[in-house]
């Protein structure tokens, strides 16, 4: 089917998320965030996610169809995601969508979050489709991805092997006394920062593609407990540094080697201001190109996973039942399942 009207539901964390295309025109985004039912938490508690995702489900809906100007019958086929991500929350959006194919007797497609935000890069229909190395990098994951059809066809180059880089963010900014999610917090300090004032540990330098943040927050927690007078923002901006670093040199030595000539960035860490700085530096200087979605399209959305639902009918994917199964841990290698 060419130019599919999709409904993507999105619910694997704290956003509630709706978004709708039509082949690859973006028609409605709309989130409903529970962060800062969490924020005092420290980081997102799954009971107040699922719960919030119900109480938001049904709004978040009615508003994306009423932004998108189509209706509900209109729609020829529904995305969810089916995970990675929190059980409960999962369940929330895959019962939701069930529902709704169900009631419109419409395709189902359960896919993965993790392709789905790759597939972002696909709402942009001035890109040319075609291979490309992804650096994903959320909340839950950091992996380099060589992407041949991000419906299809994917290969898992290289992992973290510990925190991923959202995770190492996060954690960084509650030493430093930051809010949650500590990622834009972290960007925001390391500003005022000097990047190059602390020389803190790059994991795993000497191997290819996989990725350790374990070491680095060591580090930085010891120069804390060692210094507790440092600038927090030189802190901020050095840890930024360390991290953005390690994962544009893997991710420009996968494009050397496999001679693929695009670098896909996607993933909340994605929207980091620094990474997406040297990015460009270092791609222009590597002659790739670079691709990076949007900064409001790089954290948790509808639109990612109603795009990757497109993706998968245009190429004629099968569909999944009603009913499908909501997984907590999901390959790359799997973007639809039944
Ligand atoms: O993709 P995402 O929205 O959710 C997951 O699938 O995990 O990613 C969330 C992660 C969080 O760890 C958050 O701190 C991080 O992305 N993040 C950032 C920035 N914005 C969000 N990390 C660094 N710099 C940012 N500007
Ligand atoms: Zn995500």
């Amino acid at each position: 089917m060419s130019s599919p009207l999709i409904l993507g539901i999105e619910t694997s964390c704290d956003e509630t998320a709706v978004g709708i295309v039509r082949g690859r025109k973006l028609l409605a985004n709309v989130i409903s965030s529970s962060v800062e039912e969490h924020a005092r938490f420290g980081g997102v508690v799954p009971e107040i996610a699922s719960r919030a995702h119900l109480e938001a489900m049904q709004p978040v809906i009615v508003q994306a169809l009423s932004d998108a100007q189509v209706k509900l019958e209109d729609i020829d086929a529904i995305g969810v995601t089916a995970g990675p991500g929190l059980i409960g929350a999962l369940l929330v959006g895959t019962s939701a969508a069930s529902g709704l194919a169900l009631g419109l007797d419409k395709p189902l497609y359960g896919v993965n979050h993790l392709s789905s935000h790759l597939a972002v890069d696909a709402l942009d229909e001035s890109h040319k489709l075609g291979p490309a190395i992804g650096l994903l990098v959320s909340g839950g994951h950091s992996s380099i991805i060589q992407v041949n059809d991000i419906a299809q066809s994917v290969q898992v180059l290289g992992a973290a092997i510990d925190d991923a880089a959202g995770e190492a963010f996060d954690k960084i900014a509650r030493l430093l006394g930051l809010d949650f999610p500590g990622g834009p917090e972290i960007d925001k300090l390391a500003k005022e920062g000097n990047e190059s004032a602390i020389d803190f540990p790059r994991g795993l330098s000497d191997t290819d593609y996989d990725f350790s943040f374990s070491g680095l927050k060591t580090a930085v927690a010891r120069y804390l407990q060692k210094t507790p007078n440092a600038k927090r923002a030189d802190i901020a901006a050095s840890f930024q540094e360390a991290v953005v670093d390690v994962l544009l040199n893997k991710s420009l030595a996968a494009c050397a080697s496999t001679g693929i000539d695009t670098l896909l960035i996607a993933g909340g860490v994605a929207a980091n201001s620094r990474l997406r700085q040297l990015a460009v530096q270092r791609c222009a200087a590597a002659g790739v190109l670079l691709r990076t979605p949007p900064t409001a399209l790089c954290t948790d959305n509808g639109a990612m996973v109603a795009v990757m639902t497109s993706l998968a009918v245009s190429a004629g994917v099968k569909a999944s039942h009603i009913g499908l199964e909501a997984l907590s841990t999901v390959p790359l290698s799997q973007p639809v399942w039944a």
